[in-house]
């Protein structure tokens, strides 16, 4: 039999154990996302306990079930673990480094329509533990060749100048409907000043070129950002500029005035870099 004052410190226990969990038992939470993207499923203790050697389950429950990911010490669905449906094969991960505290989410790439529904992820700790998760994947409308149409063409980039310590980036959206606000960014996401974007329109749709000049950063990687707004659809594409570009040519600007579309950047880069050495050295 328990005492009274120890029965209260049970009650407590469960209580706090109970309200430990981020989306909590009881408490659905509600993912959106637009087929074709990505989603992330959050499950993760407040506690945030290491959960790299525990086990941890996710489920489809409603409105069919599907096995759709296992942890289990180190051991999952994509390096021994068999189980896992058909339906999610190649398309979901965990995030390794976030087990260490506690989060046990994951990424279901590429989403279809079909992949709504309810789903469970049980963290079967001292208490097993179940999480509840509701996704909910909106279609697109697509045209007659199956590509979604407005949404915005992913960006082509390209290196268009080097000039003493700066590099030019031109980023170009073509037939992209309705108009897109194009950015560039660097690797943390902050917007770098840019030219005046050169906007054409025919047929509804814009094509929008966008210039900037970059120094020198400690990744060296920028990124082009076209936004859809209205439909909530984002797409990018990003450059490594090679740190070399970046080094003095003693005055010489090295005029590039190729921008072939589809040219592979990293080829383009290293034509640069030898125009770049052939001007410099
Ligand atoms: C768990 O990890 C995912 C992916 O990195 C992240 O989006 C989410 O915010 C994390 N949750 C918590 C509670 O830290
Ligand atoms: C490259 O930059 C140099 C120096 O600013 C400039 O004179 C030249 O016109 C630029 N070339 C192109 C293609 O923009």
């Amino acid at each position: 039999m328990l005492s009274a004052p120890e029965c209260l410190w049970l009650c407590l226990a469960a209580l706090i154990l109970s309200a430990s969990a981020e989306g909590e038992p009881g408490s659905r939470i509600k993912v959106v996302v637009l087929e074709g993207s990505d989603a992330v499923l959050p499950c993760s203790l407040s506690t945030k306990e290491n959960i790299e050697q525990k086990l941890f389950n996710w489920k489809k429950v409603d409105p069919n079930e599907q096995e759709v990911f296992m942890y289990d010490g180190g051991l999952h669905y994509y390096n021994g673990l068999p189980g896992q449906d058909e339906h999610f094969r190649g398309r979901v991960s965990h995030f390794p480094l976030e087990l260490q505290s506690g989060n046990a989410s994951i990424i279901i790439k590429n989403t279809v329509v079909p992949d709504s529904g309810n789903y469970t992820c049980d963290l079967p700790l001292q208490q097993k533990q179940t999480f509840s998760i509701e996704l909910v994947v909106e279609p697109v409308m697509r045209d007659r060749f199956g590509d979604i149409p407005g949404a915005a063409p992913k960006p082509f980039v390209g290196i268009l100048n080097i000039t003493e310590y700066r590099v030019q980036l031109r980023c170009e959206v073509r037939g992209a409907s309705p108009k897109p606000r194009v950015e560039w960014r660097d690797s943390h996401g902050n917007i770098l000043p840019a030219e005046q974007p050169q906007v054409s329109h025919r047929d509804g749709r814009y094509d929008i070129t966008l210039l900037t000049t970059v120094t020198r950063t400690n990744t060296n990687i920028f990124h082009c950002v076209a936004t859809q707004e209205e439909m909530g659809h984002v797409t990018e594409e990003e450059i490594h500029v090679p740190d070399q570009l970046f080094e003095s040519c003693d005055g010489v600007g090295v005029i590039v005035s190729v921008f072939a579309s589809g040219f592979s950047v990293a080829v383009f880069a290293s034509l640069l870099l030898f125009s770049a050495c052939i001007k410099c050295c």
